[in-house]
């Protein structure tokens, strides 16, 4: 890789300010999925381990340059603690003086944690003032944070000028992962992409349409490619502009990449959970009816091509897999990527919702990756360049 990492890295006994994307979902004041804080801890741990003096920063949510108790990362702090097992202190502000005064307590070994970073509007603007003042607190940089890795911020890309900077072990995981996506992926490759909106991942399909073989596509972009290819989708969710889905089409056929859509679906009038439910073969007319999952025959179709392929991306859930009713679709993408994965095939999942789905239907501990990262993960495979990691190069070419 072209950064430095922990292992290239002299952070013993040093003070070291680590972005971490502990910007986890919370119910109240409880967290209400830790995937991202157990994420964080390798890195936490080795640092620990080495006598650090360990500063983690982070944003949480969009509290819009203002305090707002709401979207204070405390109570994260105290779960981060409990899975550490150790003490994480917590300083009420991330720059200035009480911030200073927290880093002074810390002896070897000690973890404190600075509160929201965007309570400052310097962060989100990348100010170059407010990135020196964070970077004042340390010695060394370590970014960790590939969640928020397409965000050019004070904390993701300014303070790399003005501190030694490395890759954390959950940055440099996620790249290891991703990049088996688009350097010289094994073949058979397979995108298995679902989620809400065609418009939302344009750049996904034309940045992967040169490297894979195949897309098997489900959620509500299957009922716009299925309405593009003139099938009758009911009152489904789909994108009110076709030609994005009608191009996409006509590329994959130019470029001779295979696009499976469904051939049938589980269908409601509604979602509400009293609301009957029917499979149904897609040449029937839906009339008042919307496709709220793959149907068993399409799963089939998908789970075989899967099972076949030596690398899989999993990009969004194929139906509403929150709902009993309509998470087959899902759970059978599942298993096919757990039995690929099983027979050596390179698996990862990654976007937000696929993350989620992955956790929540049991299979994200069978595949080769589940990546942290949304937004990031998301621009990763559109092709584009991640600033976080721009930065960290850049950091490194200045010292070599
Ligand atoms: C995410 O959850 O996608 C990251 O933490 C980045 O958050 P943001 O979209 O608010 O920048
Ligand atoms: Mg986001």
């Amino acid at each position: 890789m072209r950064f430095l990492t922990l292992r290239d890295f002299d952070y013993r006994g040093r003070r070291v300010l680590v972005r971490e994307d502990l910007n986890v979902p919370m119910k109240g004041s409880q967290v209400a999925d830790e995937t991202r804080l157990v994420a964080a801890l390798p890195t936490l741990r080795k640092l620990q381990a080495a006598g650090a003096r360990t500063i983690v920063c982070s944003h949480l949510g969009r509290p819009d340059g203002k305090r707002d108790e709401r979207y204070s990362l405390r109570p994260v702090g105290a779960r981060l603690a409990e899975l550490l097992g150790s003490d994480v202190a917590f300083a009420s502000d991330c720059v200035g003086p009480e911030a200073k005064a927290a880093v002074d307590r810390l002896s070897d070994g000690q973890v404190l944690l600075l509160e929201n970073l965007r309570f400052h509007p310097e962060e989100e603007k990348n100010d170059s003032g407010f990135a020196r003042e964070l970077a004042s607190l340390a010695e060394r940089y370590v970014n960790d944070a590939f969640g928020s890795a397409h965000r050019a911020h004070a904390s993701t890309e300014g303070v790399t000028h003005f501190l030694p900077s490395a890759a954390g072990l959950l940055m440099e995981a996620e790249l290891e992962a991703l990049s088996k996506l688009v350097d010289d992926p094994a073949h058979p490759y397979v995108c298995a992409i679902g989620g809400a909106k065609v418009a939302d991942k344009i750049g996904v399909f034309t940045h992967l349409m040169d490297k894979v073989d195949a897309f098997c596509v489900g959620g509500g972009m299957g009922n716009t490619f299925l309405a593009a290819r003139g099938v009758d989708v009911g009152k489904s969710l789909r994108d009110p502009d076709l030609e994005p889905a009608k191009k996409i089409l006509a590329l994959a056929e130019e470029r001779r990449v295979a696009v499976h859509l469904p051939t049938d679906a589980i269908v409601a009038e509604s979602l509400d959970d009293d609301a009957p439910f029917a499979e149904v073969v897609l040449v029937e007319p839906l009339e008042n009816r919307m496709i709220l999952d793959i149907g068993p025959a399409t799963s089939g179709v998908y789970a075989e091509v899967i099972r076949k392929a030596r690398t899989v991306v999993f990009n969004g859930p194929m139906g509403v897999y929150e709902k009993q009713a309509y998470q087959a679709g899902t759970r059978e993408i599942g298993i096919a990527l757990a039995e690929a994965t099983h027979n050596g095939a390179v698996t990862v999942v990654g976007g937000g919702d696929a993350a989620a789905a992955a956790h929540e239907l049991g299979f994200a501990g069978s595949v080769t990756h589940v990546s942290t990262g949304g937004g990031a993960t998301l621009e990763f495979l559109e092709g584009k360049t991640l600033p976080g990691v721009a930065a960290l190069e850049a950091a490194a070419a200045s010292v070599s």
